[in-house]
């Protein structure tokens, strides 16, 4: 039996410096179904006058082995702490990532602002589907199939008779065939053309704008509110001039020009040297606009107007090329 016991501490040991794990050896050795473990529950089978001698040699090698054991165990975590030091160093002290607090994009601002200055002037806001029929988005608005107007507005179809809309001024008429007059309202949103330059992109905004009432709305009063809005918008020393125009579905029509925002009128790049740049288009409701609307043409009169806020927004802030506004580049949304 002692033969037997220091046998097993030897093999421990040679183990141990052969660089076995320690939690191993602790289960192999004096665990539960451990070697040493067994010696022990044997020392009954031993002669009385032979079990002290041995019981103490049992008792000092299963000492010496838990000491070896927890020592092996320190210099195996001392070695991994070691290592990880020379390893490669994580800096505590780096700054985290903050959360960069979100705003409005330039043409979501602008957009906001017309809504508003308009809103101040009593007009409400309404909306309509992107995706239209050609019956709204030109045949109401007297525009026919064969109408060379079309040809301005070319669009994505969808199919058949459905398309994406070109302009914001098919909602004039849903807006009408909904409720009666009088109806004082801004439409913004997307319109799509297949148009794509420094100044176009595929998809853009417009804010539409109608003004209907039964009995005699006035030319005048077309251009005092759209004056009033271009004041409010720009700033109240900004000129507006109205030029006689053609639109299918108003009559008479204007182009709406604000003196220019860069030199205030004396003339530059900007503005072509004319002291004045186009920001929207207008004109008194076309009858045909109202029989397509369902209003009786004879009763009703109005005026429309629609422009297109992201070439207000690059008036308002200087912006030389629009697709900028679409390329989701923080370099240049965060200026705003
Ligand atoms: N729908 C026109 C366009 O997209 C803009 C426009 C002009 C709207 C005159 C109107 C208007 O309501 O009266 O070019």
């Amino acid at each position: 039996m002692e033969e037997k016991l220091r046998a097993l501490s030897a093999a421990a040991k040679k183990s141990l410096e052969n660089g076995a794990n320690p939690e191993e050896l602790k289960v192999k050795y004096l665990g539960k179904k451990g070697e040493l473990t067994a010696v022990l529950a044997d020392m009954g089978k031993l002669p009385p006058d032979q079990r002290k001698a041995v019981g103490a040699l049992v008792n000092s090698v299963k000492a010496e082995l838990e000491a070896l054991l927890v020592e092996a165990a320190k210099n195996a975590e001392d070695a991994k702490l070691e290592a990880e030091l020379k390893g490669p160093k994580l800096d505590v002290t780096l700054p985290g990532r903050s959360i960069r607090p979100g705003r409005r994009h330039p043409v979501a601002q602008t957009l906001e602002d017309i809504v508003a200055a308009f809103g101040k002037l009593g007009f409400e806001v309404a909306q309509g589907p992107e995706i239209e029929l050609d019956w709204y988005n030109f045949e109401a608005l007297n525009v026919p199939a064969d109408h060379p107007a079309r040809d301005m507005q070319d669009t994505f179809y969808v199919g058949g008779n459905v398309l994406l809309r070109t302009h914001t001024s098919p909602v004039q008429v849903r807006l009408m065939q909904k409720q009666p007059p009088p109806i004082r309202h801004v439409m913004p949103g997307r319109v799509y053309r297949k148009d794509s330059d420094l100044t176009h992109t595929p998809m853009f905004h417009q804010v539409e704008g109608l003004y209907v009432e039964k009995g005699t709305v006035s030319f005048a009063e077309l251009k005092g509110t759209l004056d009033a809005f271009a004041k409010a918008f720009f700033g109240s020393s900004v000129k507006t001039r109205f030029r006689p125009s053609f639109f299918p579905f108003t009559e008479p029509s204007a182009e709406v020009d604000v003196s220019c925002t860069m030199c205030g009128g004396a003339g530059c790049r900007v503005c072509k040297q004319t002291g004045w740049l186009e920001v929207l288009g207008s004109g008194m409701v076309h009858p045909n606009v109202f029989t397509h609307a369902g209003y009786d043409a004879g009763t009703v009169t109005g005026f429309a107007f629609g422009m297109g806020v992201e070439r207000l927004a690059m008036l308002r802030f200087g912006v030389g090329d629009l697709r900028s506004f679409f390329e989701n580049d923080y370099r240049f949304l965060e200026q705003f």
